[in-house]
């Protein structure tokens, strides 16, 4: 039987991976996760509980997580943003929501998207992308994702402000002790300011054929 491939997309917040990995799920025929739901659902379950996360361990939430958790359409708005993040420094929390995540993948691979799949959770997935952008490409990318208006008069000021809390984000997620945001030693870089998501995904898959046609020879030439 063939073997299921793992492919794992990581990055700063709002680079565009879960744009990435849901069309490079789609093109390979792969179920795809976007793991950052699970530290956002632990978040708004704390916070509709009267649970502070930056006081109180979320760790019985996250070992109870349902699938109908993830599917909540409230997971993106800048208060869970904040909550995630401070919720993905528990040590608990993360090791709770670990084997979920490998479990995912077990039967016919996937595409994951996060911080760690290619450093903790899948140190050893078949292909390993890091997709990032400067803060204020990234800024910019969220305020429109958030429907912000491009003729808004005071755009420049909110996306300055959205900006600003990318940044403060991703220094708690790269400073934390359990699992930082770091690129994986063996991960491409995709730099992604001045491309589309169309040519991001172009660009990924020129890379994912490369590498699993390396494999396929390498293990052939091993046989
Ligand atoms: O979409 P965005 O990049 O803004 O955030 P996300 O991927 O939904 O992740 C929300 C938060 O969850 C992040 O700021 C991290 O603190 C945390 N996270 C994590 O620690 N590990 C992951 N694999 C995914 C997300
Ligand atoms: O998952 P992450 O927080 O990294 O980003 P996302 O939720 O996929 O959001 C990225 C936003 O930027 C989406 O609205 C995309 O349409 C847009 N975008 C992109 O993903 N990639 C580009 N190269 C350019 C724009």
């Amino acid at each position: 039987t063939k073997p299921a491939p793992v492919i794992a997309v990581d990055g700063p917040a709002a680079a565009g991976k879960g744009t990435l990995a849901k069309r490079l799920a789609a093109a390979l025929g792969l179920p795809h996760l976007d793991t950052g739901l699970l530290y956002r659902a632990v978040g708004r379950l704390m916070i509709d509980a009267g649970l502070d996360p930056a006081s109180t361990s979320g760790e019985s939430i996250a070992r109870t997580l349902s699938p109908d958790d993830l599917k909540r359409q409230d997971l993106r708005t800048p208060d869970v943003d904040a909550a995630a993040s401070l919720v993905a420094r528990d040590k608990a929390v993360r090791q709770a929501l670990v084997d979920m995540q490998r479990l995912f993948a077990r039967e016919q691979g996937a595409v994951l998207d996060g911080r760690d799949i290619g450093t903790v959770i899948f140190p050893d997935a078949d292909v390993k992308l890091f997709i990032t952008a400067t803060p204020y490409t990234r800024a910019q990318r969220r305020y429109t994702q958030n429907g912000g208006s491009e003729s808004a008069p005071d755009r420049e000021e909110r996306i300055r402000a959205v900006e600003q809390a990318l940044i403060e984000r991703d220094h708690a997620d790269s400073t934390r002790a359990s699992a930082p945001l770091r690129m994986a030693d063996d991960a491409t870089k995709i730099e992604t300011d001045t491309l589309s998501a169309d040519e991001v995904l172009s660009e990924s898959l020129r890379i994912v054929r490369a590498v699993m046609s390396s494999k396929t020879e390498s293990s052939c030439a091993a046989n």
